[in-house]
């Protein structure tokens, strides 16, 4: 436990007032790997990281206000002095904000589906986010995706599983996060509940 307990205040960060380009990793006064998840809704997967990872760096980016929020409260009620959260559409903040090789994993569970065809150009997981994902990953780095929804899966693997710059790794990997075959992020444990089938790869940047 930190001498003085941080507040919302602590982990919250506002990317409008960063300087362009922004190096995630001054966000923090230490160095340390660094973990990204986008879309960390209530922040259940990146509390249990931080907690069991006091010596790696944490941020989550969550666009829904009211998640970000809840995320953030959680974090500073449990202490935590190594997480950050960030209230932004993801996908624009890492094509045109994020700076090159800053980041040594990148979680994406349970993105949005858009299961109307008419919506699917709002996905997450498009060549050009890709190409941005990959630019800000360091070298080794790791990008971990999870879905419930068969469709967008496939579409996943067809923007994904050409790129030469990605070698397909065990998606299972506790220095990562899994838990045996789980990740315990909330879409997940209430999906489990559902009996529903969970899509899932992960790869390494070459
Ligand atoms: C279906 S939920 C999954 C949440 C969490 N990853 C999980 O597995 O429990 C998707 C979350 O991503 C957020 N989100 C959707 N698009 C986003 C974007 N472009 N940038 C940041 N957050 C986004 C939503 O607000 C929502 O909280």
């Amino acid at each position: 436990m930190p001498l003085t307990m941080p507040t919302a205040a602590d982990i919250t960060v506002d990317p409008l007032k960063l300087p362009e380009p922004v190096d995630l990793r001054a966000l923090f006064e230490r160095e340390a790997p660094l973990e990204l998840e986008i879309g960390s809704h209530k922040g259940t997967f990146l509390v249990r990281r931080a907690k069991e990872h006091p010596e790696l760096n944490f941020i989550g980016i969550e666009w829904a206000n009211k998640y970000y929020q809840y995320a953030a409260d959680r974090m500073a009620r449990w202490g935590l002095t190594n997480v950050r959260m960030m209230r932004c559409d993801g996908r624009h903040f890492i094509i045109h904000q994020v700076a090159d090789a800053c980041i040594d994993a990148l979680h994406i569970y349970h993105p949005d589906p858009w299961p109307k065809k008419r919506h699917h150009k709002r996905r997450l997981i498009q060549p050009e986010f890709m190409d941005a994902a990959l630019r800000i990953m360091k070298p080794n780095a790791r990008l971990s995706i999870q879905t419930d929804h068969a469709g967008y899966f496939e579409h996943m693997q067809e923007v994904i599983l050409p790129r030469t710059d990605l070698q397909q790794v065990d998606f299972v990997d506790e220095a990562y996060g899994t838990v045996g075959d789980d990740i315990k992020t909330n879409f997940e444990i209430k999906y489990e509940r559902e009996g529903r089938t969970f899509y899932r790869f992960a790869f390494r940047k070459r």
